[in-house]
Parts: structure tokens; sequence; C-alpha cells
């Protein structure tokens, strides 16, 4: 294709704007998928997806579109996903574009996650065109937000397009925009081949399918590829487009988006971010890269039935073929038996894992209290990282340091004083404030990763009646007076209820959870002290009162078999009791006290 009749371009929105349904409506009204074929969110192919509603994985699909001019074009739309857990799939999409379609719904106005993409793209140097969706609906105040739009971007009200992605209304025009102001690719032809690989798929069937964006030269069948970043080698087996479904081409050209398939099996052979070249005409400079996805949230995955540690070992091992952000390793903990110590993005990444675990692998899991990873310096000089809290190092602590957001919450004025109420308890500092409009204000705020991983935003969305949103990104790290918490049974520690918490918050912590294990822990044959501790000292008891459980006293003398039932019952349910020390817990009380609710 010639590449001044290619734009490529992306949606970018805030959560549940539209851009899976503008997507659907655009290869809809292009004709690249037929009427009957059509079905709802089209690019979303996994089934966690589609039930949830949100577009985890970007995809690319080729559209061609016949302008005004009457040229066909080709238009190659790179989907990317909402939520913030999942930003570096953005990020690295939109490197893959000239331009950035910036979808806002007509009816809630700008969101924080509309600016953290807008200022991406504006870092990527995309041209962006702004679009207001939802006007079909009778709550869409298009004159309002097209002003606030035009003000964040600095063009006229009046260049801001309004759209419905629902009825179609306005979406021809859209593409009409799209060939006008978006520029075309520019690369050299002749030059060695570079290609940028934005995404990269584990497929059963196929292997690794890789997404790519040629930059310059061309990418043909057969071709041996190299990777810039680790040197390795492969032969393109296939290499096409996706036009939705993956089509056969003769190659890849200049500006052209596409992918390749060359037999790995591992997403990690192909990592997103490298530069692929070729092998008997190797280009020297590899393209800039992207940031590696790091985990950020860690939490221990068990079976609850503990025969199935090896099926979830395979299940992990397959997600992670096509999820380089997964990470894990195995741990054992005295309450929970053998499973994987495992890292996500944010808590959403750990909780879409989890569900597709459950359900793909047909696992039942029970999963500890996700934690951040700290650093703790001793005072001999020694460094340690911790991702468990049971973990944490014994000796003399010279400093810990925990990770820090920077977040952008964005809210109707009249909640200002409940946002920084709530920001205030975790431990958060106003960095600055601006209004975007008479009744619209942008917050600024520095705040520990641990505050806002757990509850933060369901917080936040019942505090500002679900009209504040939110976006954070990491900066770096700081010191904290954090202590860990340990729980107690009769005197012995249970790993799994370790905690590392804020020295003010350690308190709390410990009469929470020891309130909750007298409550689930049943009576034994004797008293059980149930205590929160930091190091020797006792901060929070709880007792559970003695109880003699003779089962067999009941039944005088008599009949035998009666009471061997009853022995053999009672076994049966020991086995699903696990001993902490003397204590018998039942598995369900550590599974309730775990669960957040
Ligand atoms: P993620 O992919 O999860 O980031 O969300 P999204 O931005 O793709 O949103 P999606 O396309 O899933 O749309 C969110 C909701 O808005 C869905 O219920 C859509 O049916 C609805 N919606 C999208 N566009 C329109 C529109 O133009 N009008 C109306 N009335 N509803 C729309």
């Amino acid at each position: 294709t010639d590449p001044a009749l290619i734009r490529n371009f992306c949606i970018i929105a805030h959560i549940d704007h539209g851009k899976s349904t503008l997507a659907d409506r655009m290869l809809q009204i292009t004709g690249v998928v037929e009427d009957r074929q059509m079905r709802a969110q089209y690019l979303d192919r996994m089934d966690i997806e589609r039930e949830r509603g949100i577009t985890i994985k970007s995809q690319a699909v080729r559209i061609p579109f016949t302008a005004l001019d009457d040229r066909t074009y080709t238009l190659d739309l790179i989907d990317t996903p909402g939520h913030v857990d999942f930003t570096y799939e953005v990020s690295r999409s939109l490197a893959a574009c000239e331009g950035a379609i910036l979808l806002v719904d007509a009816a809630q106005g700008i969101e924080a996650q509309t600016l953290a993409n807008l200022y991406m793209a504006l870092e990527n140097d995309l041209t962006i065109i702004p679009v207001l969706n939802k006007i079909d609906l009778p709550a869409a105040q298009p004159e309002k937000y097209a002003e606030e739009l035009a003000g964040i971007i600095g063009c006229e009200p009046s260049d801001v397009l309004k759209v419905s992605a629902k009825t179609g209304e306005g979406v021809e025009e859209l593409l009409n925009e799209i060939v006008n102001q978006i520029p075309p690719p520019v690369g050299e032809a002749d030059a060695p081949a570079r290609a940028m690989i934005f995404d990269s798929v584990y497929d059963t069937y196929r292997g690794v399918v890789t997404y790519v964006r040629v930059v310059d030269g061309h990418l043909s069948p057969r071709e041996r590829i190299q990777m810039m970043s680790t040197r390795a080698s492969h032969e393109i087996l296939e290499i096409g487009v996706s036009s939705p479904e993956p089509t056969k081409s003769k190659g890849l050209a200049v500006g052209e988006v596409g992918y390749i398939i060359t037999g790995v099996k591992d997403v990690r052979q192909s990592k997103v971010g490298d530069t692929i070249t070729t092998l008997n005409k190797p280009a020297g400079e590899m393209l800039a890269g992207y940031q590696e996805p790091k985990p950020m949230v860690f939490s221990g995955l068990y079976p609850i039935d503990g025969t199935d540690y090896p099926v979830l070992r395979d299940a992990l091992e397959k997600l992670q073929l096509n999820d380089a952000a997964l990470a894990f390793e195995p741990e054992t903990s005295a309450a929970l038996g053998f499973g994987f110590r495992c890292g996500f993005l944010g808590l959403l990444h750990l909780e879409i894992t989890r569900a597709r675990l459950e359900r793909e692998f047909n696992l039942d899991l029970i999963s500890t209290a996700p934690n951040v990873i700290y650093r703790v310096d001793m005072e001999d000089g020694a460094e340690h990282v911790v991702t468990n809290p049971s973990e944490f190092p014994a000796g003399k602590i010279e400093a810990i340091y925990e990770p820090m957001v920077k977040a952008t919450l964005l809210s109707p004025s009249d909640h200002i004083g409940q946002i920084m109420e709530l920001c205030q308890d975790r431990r958060g500092e106003l960095q600055g404030m601006d209004y975007l409009s008479e009744d619209r204000v942008e917050m600024r705020y520095t705040l520990p990763m641990a505050e806002i991983v757990f509850d933060f935003f369901d917080a936040l969305k019942s505090r500002t009646k679900g009209y504040a949103s939110l976006d954070y990104e990491p900066i770096g790290e700081q010191q904290a007076d954090l202590v860990k918490v340990d729980i107690l049974l009769q005197g012995e520690p249970v790993d799994a209820f370790s905690a590392i918490v804020h020295k003010e918050k350690a308190y709390a912590y410990g009469v929470e959870m020891t309130k909750k294990l007298r409550e689930l822990i049943p009576r034994q044959q004797f008293e059980v002290p149930v205590q929160a501790a930091i190091g020797a000292r006792v901060i929070a008891r709880e007792n559970i009162r003695a109880i003699r459980k003779d089962v067999l006293s009941k039944c005088y003398g008599g009949d035998i078999s009666r009471k061997r039932k009853l022995l053999e019952k009672q076994k049966e349910g020991k086995k699903r009791m696990k001993m902490v020390g003397r204590v018998e817990v039942p598995q369900e009380a550590f599974i309730s006290a775990l669960s957040t609710d």
C-alpha cells in the first residue's frame, strides 16, 4: 500500500465512554463486518472482556474506507483498553499511531483517564481529534462539554465532532476527518527493515501472534527476522493483516500494521516494545522501546483443594504465555499449604486473572490480602525486597520504603470536601488543584500505593455518588513508618494474615482481625488466645473459649458400629482442618477471614 493512503490511529477514552462501540460502528459502516455477523464489541474477544464490558488486550484491525475524495484509504485502528491497570497497553498502542480520537461521553464530560490518555498521546506527538459520543442520550450536553474539551486541547468548540456510536450518527464524517487530519506514516522504504512490536498474543493453534507496525523497509513471508533486544532469530511462517479476521498477505511495507507468526510459543520470546529487523539486512539502531510492565500488587494464590496444585501451576504457565505482566513463584504457607505468590499490575488484573483461572481451568482458589512491594534497609547494611509480608526480615531495621503514586482525581466541585477527607485518611498529600470549568475540579495528590490498591476506588465512588474519577501512575518510593503486624493463634503466627501496615493503623488492623478470627474459629478443647502483635508486643487479643467436644459421650456404651461411624465422620471433617500449632482451624475460617467483604 502507498503510505500516503494509510492512516494509523487509535481511540482513547475513559472507561465506558464507548470506544468499543465506536469501533464496532466503524467496522459496520465500512462493510468490514457484515451486518448479520455483527455482534457487540466485535474486537473484545476474550469471554471475560465481553462479560464485564471492558477491553483488556489491544487489537488492531484494518478498515478500507473510500473518502470524499473518492480514493480508498487503509485505516488501521488499534483498539486500546481503558482501565488504569492496563495503561501500559495504551502507551504501546499509541506509539504505533500517528493520530488519536479522543472520545468523551457527551453526558459525562472529561474524566481522569481522558486526561491521562490525552497527555500520553501528546507526549507521543499524535494528532488529536476530539469527539463527543452518545449524543443520542437525552442527558447529553454536547455544547457544554465541547467547550470543556476545546479548553483543554486548545481548539475551537466547533472543531469537536459529535457522534453516536450507538446509532452511527456522525461516524462517517469522523472517518473522513481521520483521513483529512491524521498525517500518513513516513518511513524509508529502501532502508533496513524496522518494525515495532506493539502486541503479542498466544493462540493455542497458531502459537504466538505478534502484532507489528512497520516503520522502515519491508517484511516478507519466509524471511528470517531478528529480535533486536535479544538477537534471537526466527523465520516468518505467516504474515498478514487483521481485517478483522486474520488474512495472509505478501508482506508488510512502510507504515503498515499487521501480524506475523514465527512458531514461538511464549509471548516473552516476542517481546512487546522490541524492534524486529531482518537477518540478511539488519538495521543498526532499535526503535524507542516501551517500559516493561512491572507487577505492582502481590497476592498468594492457593488451591482450596491441595491436589489441584499442579493444575494451578500449569494454568499460570498458560496464562503467562499471553500476559507478560503476570509474575509468579511457588510459595508455601502453614495455613494454606502449597500455592504461588503472584505479581499483578493492579487489583483489576488480579481479579481478572483469578476469575480466568477459576473459570477456564476449573479451579477453586483462595487469595491472600494483596500487598505492594516494600524495600527494607537493615542497620547492618543489608537490603531486602519484600513481596510477602510473612517474609519480612527480622533484626534491626534502618528504614522501610513503600511505593508511591501520583493520583489525578476529577470531580464536580461540590465533592471537594469528601475527597480531601478521604485522601487525608489515606495518607495523601495535596499537590495542586485546578478548575477545569466552573463546576469541575482536578485535584492532584501523592499517595502511598498501598492505600490505593484495595478499596480506594470504591470509597471514592461512594463518597462522590459515583461522580469522581481517578487515574494514577507510580512515581517511585518514599520512606514510611511501617510495621509488620502478625496474627497469632495460641502464640503461633498464622503466615497468611501477616500484614505490613502504617504504624497508626496497626492497632485497628489488629483489633479487626482478632475479632474476625474469634468469630470464625470454632471452640477447641482448650482456650485459644487470638493475638495481634508487632514483634513481641501484643496490641490486641481475643479469646476463643474452651469446649469439651466429646462426640462419644452421648452414646453410652451400646451400639459399637454407631460409635465407629461417628469416629469416621469426625476424621473426615478433620481432613479439611489445618493445624496451627495445636489449634484446628477449618479452612473455611481462613477463607472467610481473607475475603475482603
Ligand atoms: P472499555 O472498552 O471497557 O474501555 O469501554 P468502552 O469505552 O469500549 O465502552 P463501550 O463501547 O463498552 O460502551 C460502554 C457503554 O456505553 C455500553 O453500554 C454501550 O452500549 C454504551 N454506548 C456506547 N456508545 C453509545 C452511544 O453512542 N449512545 C448510547 N446511548 N450508548 C452508547
